[in-house]
């Protein structure tokens, strides 16, 4: 399936998703560490697609889909799935996966910002550990423009490092989160990983994304806080 590429010209004040955040992720090789890293779970994907309700009769669009395990399995279901993801070497990656299975979704170079879905609205539109790659002001926009891909009653699924701890208590959490989450190099991602994602990434408190999901058209159906660090966003499109 050829690929789309949606990279157009913006006003100069707009956010420049394709600029890189936070870790490396921009070689062949690092989106290979990634996904290893990641510990892609085809079983888990399967279990978040049964919640989901996607079937052969579904149209699904994962946003930041990186090396497409999600959209793979979708595809594998026999719906219809697109990728969206604005590194090239990702797309690559998650291309060479859907070959593998012998299964063609539709794969788009392109953001959260400026992604533009054609043909009938989506059923389901989910985005796994990646909405924290937009400072708050363009997470409000992405999730506009994610609840403006998906059918009135459609589910958007959030998944991603979400604080709820107090913010008085947050230097301990994160340094406690960060001296716990972080493997030895070569087996998993590193405690200087983790020190990146919270200085140069844009992760941000629950409340601040319960209210953008609610401006953005969604009423949240259920979340789920595993980890002080992690949330879980499960919503309906109004
Ligand atoms: C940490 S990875 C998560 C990938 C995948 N969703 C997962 O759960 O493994 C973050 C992904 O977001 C992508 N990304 C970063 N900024 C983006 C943007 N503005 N729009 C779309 N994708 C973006 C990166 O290329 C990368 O593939």
């Amino acid at each position: 399936m050829p690929r789309s590429d949606t990279t157009h010209s913006r006003p100069a004040w707009y956010f420049r998703e394709y600029a890189p955040v936070g870790i490396d992720l921009g070689s062949t090789a690092a989106v290979a560490a990634y996904d290893r890293n990641q510990g892609t779970d085809f079983d888990a994907d399967d279990a978040l697609l049964d919640r989901l309700g996607v079937t052969e009769r579904s149209c699904l669009i994962d946003l930041a889909c990186g090396t497409g395990s999600l959209t793979v399995q979708a595809a594998r279901r026999g719906a219809v799935a697109h990728g969206v993801d604005v590194s090239e070497e990702m797309l690559t990656f998650a291309q060479a996966r859907a070959e593998q299975f012998g299964v063609s979704p539709h794969w788009h170079r392109a953001g959260f910002l400026d992604y533009a879905h054609c043909g009938p609205l989506a059923d389901v539109v989910t985005t796994k550990s990646a909405l924290h790659q937009l400072p708050d002001f363009w997470k409000q926009q992405a999730l506009c423009k994610a609840a403006g891909m998906l059918r009135p009653g459609g589910t958007f699924y959030l998944w991603d490092v979400i604080f709820s701890f107090e913010p008085t208590s947050a230097e301990e959490r994160l340094q406690q989160w960060i001296e716990t989450a972080g493997r030895p190099e070569g087996e998993g991602f590193t405690k200087s990983d983790f020190e990146v994602h919270v200085r140069d990434e844009f992760s941000t408190y629950a409340w601040i994304i319960e209210g953008m999901l609610q401006r953005a058209g969604f009423d949240i159906i259920t979340s789920a806080f595993p980890r002080p660090t992690h949330a879980e966003f499960y919503c309906r499109r109004r």
